[in-house]
């Protein structure tokens, strides 16, 4: 475990800012911590209050082990308390979005503005036949339309499941499939460094065979398409959206009924679809969002990740909404046109709370200090650090040439499927760069052996969660085995598949994956997925793939592949095996490696060792491998 020993070398602590102690909402973190854990139900059901229900909960948890319900008999939509409850409150005129494209140009959509616009979408869907408990895919740029379409279906109760809009059509295909999606919301392209990206090509590709697919709802950027909406069962999202009444009230929904799917990777190369339900994620999204990022007001927000990941939803969407404020949304990449392009905008628009990966601050690390250094940052007080380690390397220098020393980083560890944060620092208690902090209120976290035995300080084991929570997954869509398997694992305990340490202070490091799981520039992705993209090339018969540190991105990924008979290894087909790969499931899957072998280490029972093939790559001791074939 070499990378976590050289972490945890780094201890120091450092401080927030007394003014910024001074305003927070949570000035005892410990003390607060300490309540919510003797009285979980009575912490949750206090912020629950904070919302509005439509009737109130006659209990705040049923855990019959490993299945949790929460706010029993809870009446609510989320949607009215995101929106209407801050347009009944008197910000009709605030903005809610801004809404970001790649040549600067900005969209602002108000309170008002989007619960008209949501609305009337909403009408819109139900008048195409979309009920509540329907699916509906949505593959869409970074834009604030996006959000719209995740909010019409979270108004009528229908389950959206968004499909991040750099995959390609076999990624997009089987998650429409696995969904049973009954309609698609896409835009005819998304961009990124000043190229446009089709998507609609690509949904009407995946779809082809899937007759259960109804309508596609599509968003024409440049009006250029309406030959093509009879022949394919288009309909047009704005007009849609015109054409439609703006009258809409929520529906009544039970704290238990699912909002959205969201699929993930898993040790399999079938993704999971984990699935959140309203009450419990809209309370825990909510709390979460006001005292890690310690959202006010007037706060301006933004969240650099995309609609397509949990980071999107939970922290562009949902938890941002809930609090009022004012969020920024940007589409494309952040050094285009320029790598200073993020820091123009915190300057124009006097960002406060800024939450980011740790790949995007080592990328922006490398363009060198003077590029922050021409813009006036003097707004921040919250920088958030997402999605993978931070080095403490990046973490000093996001403290340092982003924050300037008067803004606190919140590490925040979590996962698609605990919907919110899980640990982190809050503002008002000093953090350690490298190390994620203390876990948030109601939230009991372990670092165990294999059994369940706690590991010793500062030793690097798995790391798991103790008790329910709010905005955990409830199942993974049609497959219940796979969701007990995260309660089953090590028995009692839900297994995050990381590899932890906590050190004396009870600061929990992160370290990694446990499991067959890469992390690519912060994205994640299956081992399992990416072999069997790279097996529907014809020239290959199999394939193994594992992440190797990589500076900037964290892992890259390397393949191994064996060629059937007959073909001989070449550069040439090395590139048509990424070529593969970037159609099959898209770009950020393609590996940075390959090599060509006519073997692959296996078990006796046949499975892969990737960790032999990964110890053998990094020059690392081999390990045990009693269970090795030959
Ligand atoms: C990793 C993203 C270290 C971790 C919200 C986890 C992190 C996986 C951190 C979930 C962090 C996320 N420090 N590692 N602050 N945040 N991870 O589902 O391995 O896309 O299990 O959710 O990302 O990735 P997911």
């Amino acid at each position: 475990m070499e990378k976590a020993d050289l972490l945890l070398k780094v201890d120091e602590k450092y401080y927030p800012p007394q003014e910024i102690v001074e305003q927070a909402w949570i000035k005892d973190y410990e003390s607060l911590y300490k309540q919510s854990i003797e009285d979980r139900e009575g912490f949750y059901s206090k912020i629950a209050e904070e919302l509005e229900w439509f009737q109130k909960w006659d209990k705040v948890l049923e855990w019959n082990y490993p299945y949790a319900k929460w706010f029993i008999n809870g009446k609510t939509n989320i949607t009215y308390n995101c929106i209407d409850r801050h347009v009944k409150n008197g910000k009709r005129n605030k903005v809610a979005f801004i809404s970001i494209d790649e040549e600067g140009n900005e969209k602002k959509v108000t309170y008002g503005e989007l619960l008209d616009l949501v609305s009337r979408l909403a009408n819109g869907l139900k008048s195409l036949g979309i009920k509540k408990g329907d699916r509906v895919s949505i593959y869409m740029p970074n834009t604030v339309e996006a959000a719209i379409a995740m909010l019409a279906c979270a108004r009528i109760g229908a389950i959206h499941s968004v499909v991040f809009a750099g995959f390609s059509e076999g990624a997009l295909k089987i998650r429409i499939d696995d969904a049973k999606a009954k309609a698609v919301i896409t835009a005819t392209y998304t961009k990124r460094r000043g190229k446009k990206i089709p998507l609609f090509p690509t949904v009407k590709e995946a779809i082809k065979d899937l007759d259960f697919v109804e309508k596609v709802i599509l968003w024409d950027r440049d009006n250029e398409l309406s030959e093509e909406y009879e022949e394919h069962n288009v309909v047009d999202f704005y007009k849609l959206i015109k054409n439609s009444s703006k009258d809409c009230p929520p529906e009544i929904q039970d704290a238990e009924d699912p909002l959205f799917i969201l699929y993930t990777s898993g040790t399999t190369g079938k993704p999971k679809g984990v699935l959140h339900t309203t009450g419990g994620y809209m309370v825990n999204t909510y709390m979460t969002s006001k005292y890690v990022f310690d959202l006010k007001e007037n706060d301006i927000y933004w969240c650099t990740a995309d609609v397509g990941w949990i980071t999107g939803h939970s922290y562009i969407v949902y938890g941002p909404l809930a609090n009022g404020v004012t969020s920024i949304m940007m589409e494309g990449v952040p050094v285009y046109p320029h790598p200073g392009i993020w820091w123009e905008y915190v300057e124009k628009y006097g960002v406060n709370v800024f939450y980011t990966a740790p790949t995007a601050i080592r990328m922006l690390m490398r363009f060198g200090d003077e590029i922050p250094a021409k813009y006036d940052l003097s707004s921040l007080k919250v920088l958030g650090s997402v999605g993978e380690p931070i080095n403490p390397e990046a973490w000093l220098w996001y403290y340092k040439n982003i924050g300037r020393g008067k803004a606190v980083i919140v590490d925040t560890w979590w996962q698609t499927e605990t919907g919110a944060h899980m640990i982190t620092t809050v503002p008002s208690y000093p953090a350690k760069p490298g190390k994620a902090g203390k876990p948030m209120f109601g939230i009991e976290v372990a670092v165990v052996d294999k059994q369940g035995n706690p590991m010793p300080p500062n030793q690097v084991g798995h790391l798991v969660i103790k008790n329910p929570w709010p905005s955990m997954l409830r199942t993974c869509w049609g497959e219940p085995e796979r969701y007990e398997k995260y309660w089953n694992e090590i028995p009692g305990y839900y297994s995050a598949g990381d590899l932890a340490a906590i050190d004396e202070e009870g600061y929990i490091m992160v370290v990694g994956r446990a499991d067959d799981v890469l992390s690519v520039a912060g994205h994640r992705i299956g081992t399992a997925e990416v072999e069997s993209a790279i097996v529907e090339n014809h020239a290959v018969t199999e394939a193994a793939v594992i992440g190797k540190p990589n500076e900037i991105k964290g892992e890259s990924i390397k393949a191994f592949v064996i060629l059937k008979e007959g073909y001989q290894p070449s550069e040439e087909l090395k590139e048509r095996i990424k070529d593969t790969v970037r159609e099959v499931l898209g770009p950020i899957a393609v590996p940075d490696e390959i090599e060509f072998v006519d073997k692959l280490p296996k078990t006796r029972s046949g499975k892969i060792m990737r960790r032999l093939l990964k110890a053998r790559e990094l020059g690392l001791e081999i390990g045990d491998t009693s269970t090795l074939e030959e």
